[in-house]
């Protein structure tokens, strides 16, 4: 079996000086390793790494865009992923299902592959909508498209930056749920873990066969962790 997919978001933790050491000392990453740098860092990963992505995207290729990054560029300098609608960026930057719609079609039209996150609020799980939220998320986000590479991280917005992952069982549900509503509606996606995940509770997270991979922030930024992390998913 393929080894499990680790996507690296590094979000806007790194400063120039720890981009450099982290790439001294990871001189080798596997092939199931997506790396997604801070944007004004890529042009160094570029060509040292395999699979690079990018943490957000405009949707328009080129125009007067002051401050966004376009796919089409981000295509043409070798990057191959782009996350969309990640809670942060749902959050901060207003970023709706509708956009998120039109990022993953325009990130496909670019033969690039859309690592797309979802996942309910504490207010949601504790409203008991979490399952309603997570499917709008999913028929909005994804209306209209047409894909056979596509990416999707399942991290609960509570479990994120917490230090508490959510439990296994919690995992499997609404993992199986997902799987559920992308049937219905014809489209086969990786799916991944995300929210505190790092080398410590990664081994029992492994043990989740409906996951195909996991998505971790802080624990990204670490080259001693990712490396840990690595070696775990190659000797799973
Ligand atoms: P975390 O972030 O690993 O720091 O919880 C995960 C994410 O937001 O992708």
């Amino acid at each position: 079996m393929k080894n499990k997919l680790l996507v690296l978001n590094m979000k806007m933790y790194m400063e120039p000086n720890d981009i450099k050491e982290f790439m001294a000392k990871t001189d080798k990453v596997d092939d199931n390793i997506i790396i997604c740098p801070e944007t004004i860092y890529i042009p160094y990963f570029i060509n040292k790494y395999k699979n690079i992505g990018i943490q957000n995207i405009y949707f328009e290729s080129r125009g007067a865009y002051t401050g966004c990054n376009s796919v089409l560029h981000a295509k043409k300098l070798g990057v191959n992923y782009a996350i969309v609608g990640h809670s942060e960026c749902r959050e901060y930057f207003n970023i709706t299902d509708q956009i998120v719609n039109k990022q993953i079609k325009s990130i496909v039209d670019n033969n690039m592959i859309p690592i797309m996150c979802i996942g309910e609020s504490l207010d949601d799980k504790v409203s008991s909508n979490s399952k309603k939220v997570i499917k709008k998320q999913i028929i909005d986000g994804l209306k209209g498209i047409k894909c056979d590479r596509i990416i999707i991280a399942y991290e609960p917005v509570y479990a994120i930056g917490t230090g508490n992952t959510l439990s296994k069982f919690d995992i499997i549900d609404s993992v199986n749920y997902i799987k559920e509503i992308l049937n219905g509606i014809g489209i086969n996606a990786l799916l991944l873990y995300g929210g505190s995940v790092n080398s410590t509770n990664l081994s029992d997270l492994l043990t989740i066969s409906v996951l195909d991979g996991f998505m971790v922030g802080k624990s990204s930024c670490s080259s001693v962790e990712v490396l840990k992390m690595m070696k775990l998913l190659s000797s799973n």
